[in-house]
Order: C-alpha cells, then sequence, then structure tokens
C-alpha cells in the first residue's frame, strides 16, 4: 500500500453544522448504491429531515457539461485530466449547493459516489495513485468529507450477475476488464483502511433488507450523537 502520511489525513473533516449531516455511499457497479439511498431518504423523510441526494460529475449548470464530456467521450481522456474534470465538478457541487444546503437544519445530503470512487476510479483504476488523489482534495472545499460512508461490497461476479439482469448499455467505465473492477476493489479496500472512522464496510451481498437494516441501524447511532 501507498505511505500515506497521518498530516495528509488530518486535512480532511466533516462539515460542523448542528444537526445537519453528510452521508455517502460507495462500491462498484450494482452494488446496491441507488437502491439503498432510496431506502434510507424514506427512513429520513419518515424522521422529518430533509433530504438530498447527489450525484457526480454534476448537479450544477457547469458540472452537467463536464459529466457529459466526461461520460460520453468517444476519444481517451488522460487519466490526470479525467481526475481534474471529476474535481472541476466537485468543487463546483460543494460550493453552490452542499455547504448551502448543510446550512439549513435538519438536513441530510446523500452523495451517491464521492471521494472514494475517485481513490478507486481514479487512484486506483487509472494509476494515478491514492496518495495523488488525497493531495488534489486537501484544501477546501474539496477536503469535506461525509460524516458516514457505506460501502456496500460485492464481488466482481456479483457486479456483472447484476448488471447482466439489469442490461443496460455500457458506458464508459462499465466497458472495462475484470483486472480494471478487481483495482476498483483494492481502490475502496485500501480507503476504508485510511478512514476507517468514516467508512463502514457492509456486505453487499446480503439481501436487501438486511443491508438496509444494517444502514438504518449506524445512521440512527449517528443522529443521536
Ligand atoms: N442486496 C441486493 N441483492 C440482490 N440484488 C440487489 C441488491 N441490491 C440491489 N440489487 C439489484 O442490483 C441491481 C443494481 O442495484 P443498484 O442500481 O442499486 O446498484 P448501484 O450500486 O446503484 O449501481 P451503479 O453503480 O451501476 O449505479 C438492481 O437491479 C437492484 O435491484
Ligand atoms: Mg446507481
Amino acid at each position: 500500500m501507498e505511505d500515506i502520511s497521518k498530516e495528509l489525513l488530518a486535512k480532511f473533516c466533516p462539515p460542523a453544522y448542528p444537526g445537519s449531516f453528510f452521508l455517502s455511499f460507495e462500491g462498484i457497479e450494482g452494488a446496491g448504491k441507488s437502491t439503498q439511498i432510496l431506502k434510507l431518504k424514506s427512513f429520513l423523510e419518515e424522521q422529518h429531515f430533509r433530504v438530498l441526494i447527489l450525484r457526480e460529475p454534476g448537479g450544477t449548470p457547469f458540472g452537467e457539461k463536464l459529466r457529459s464530456a466526461i461520460l460520453n467521450t468517444q476519444t481517451p481522456i488522460h487519466p490526470l485530466a479525467e481526475v481534474y474534470l471529476f474535481t472541476a465538478s466537485r468543487v463546483q457541487l460543494l460550493d453552490e449547493v452542499t455547504l448551502k444546503e448543510l446550512k439549513v437544519p435538519n438536513t441530510v445530503i446523500i452523495y451517491d459516489r464521492y471521494i472514494d470512487s475517485t481513490m478507486a476510479y481514479q487512484g486506483m483504476g487509472r494509476n494515478i495513485g491514492v496518495k495523488t488523489i488525497l493531495e488534489i482534495h486537501q484544501n477546501a472545499p474539496l477536503n469535506l468529507i461525509p460524516h458516514l460512508t457505506f460501502y456496500l461490497k460485492i464481488s466482481l461476479d456479483t457486479s456483472i450477475l447484476r448488471q447482466e439482469k439489469r442490461n443496460q448499455d455500457k458506458d464508459y467505465f462499465e466497458s472495462q476488464g475484470r483486472d480494471f473492477y478487481q483495482k476498483l476493489i483494492d481502490g475502496y479496500d485500501m480507503a476504508a483502511e485510511l478512514f476507517p472512522h468514516r467508512i463502514v464496510v457492509l456486505e453487499g451481498e446480503k439481501d436487501e433488507a438486511q443491508v438496509s437494516d444494517d444502514i438504518i441501524g449506524h445512521v440512527k447511532q449517528l443522529l443521536l450523537k
């Protein structure tokens, strides 16, 4: 594993707005992120929270342009260019939406993929290095991390099976091979080792209701804090 200093890790902090929470969901394609985000949203709304679900790249006028540029490219993007495009979109979304909305009490912001996906896809998958990803993110507003991240861990075979079932057209990332997916899993595992207090690793192979119970259990503890 790359050597990443405590000083670098200490640059990353969750928001401190009383009564508001920042969460993220991570995992490879088909891990169950979208499924579980919707279940958690229902639970939180029953508890009278205002819930916003955000997805990157995108979510702002400029970010949507970057999203279509990245996902629909017909020519290869240099891995470092890919990182900076995602990061540009992330800055805009943090500044225009996330930080503003978190100031409204009783808000929960849920990101469908965030910094751990960058560590996995660009850091490991595209060989930029996880340390470089963290260095790029060390200053505000990019150093904002969630209070809690749910990493839904599934095997590569489960991911392929679920994608086949869904039978979608493959996009830019999904058209990669097995070696690439293994690197993603290694990247998420590394993120979980680097941020053990933030990232909750959940067995995404369990059935939907069991995974949901696990998530709600952790969220209840966070809300009590
Ligand atoms: N725990 C589970 N057990 C079995 N099937 C599941 C489970 N969770 C989700 N699925 C199914 O797997 C498929 C992928 O789930 P989902 O879209 O929630 O994953 P995702 O992590 O959001 O994927 P992507 O990264 O591609 O957006 C869906 O068809 C969903 O119904
Ligand atoms: Mg999804």
